[in-house]
């Protein structure tokens, strides 16, 4: 449930970041993503317009009662008007959502 509201964040704070004008963006970059099954996941990518994700996680005490997943990743977004870029990086795991930016309060 958590993990569910953590990924709607992300979402969220992608969106709500700045877009640019109609201009085309192109996928620049993407990481081979590289899931091995169940419970671990790894993937990325760049955009022409600055814009980046990645994001891996990976499945802790696998089997037992207190099995849960940690997440971790980042996104970058370059504000058009500024040319400022931003990155948020993020672990979302048992102890829920936790972002870490230069602009985010600590
Ligand atoms: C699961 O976590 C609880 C609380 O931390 C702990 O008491 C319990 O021993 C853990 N169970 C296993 C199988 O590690």
């Amino acid at each position: 449930m958590k993990l569910l509201v953590a990924f709607a964040l992300v979402v969220v704070a992608a969106s709500a970041a700045p877009q640019g004008h109609q201009e085309d963006v192109l996928l620049v970059k993407e990481t081979p993503s590289d899931n091995i099954g169940v419970g671990h996941y790894n993937y990325g990518y760049e955009l022409s317009n600055g814009q980046a994700h990645q994001e891996s996680a990976e499945l802790l005490n696998a089997g037992t009662e207190n099995e849960s997943l940690a997440v971790r990743g980042s996104f970058t977004w370059v504000d058009p008007q500024t040319n400022v870029r931003y990155t948020v990086n993020y672990v979302a795991d048992e102890n829920g959502f936790q972002p870490q930016g230069d602009h985010i309060p600590a």
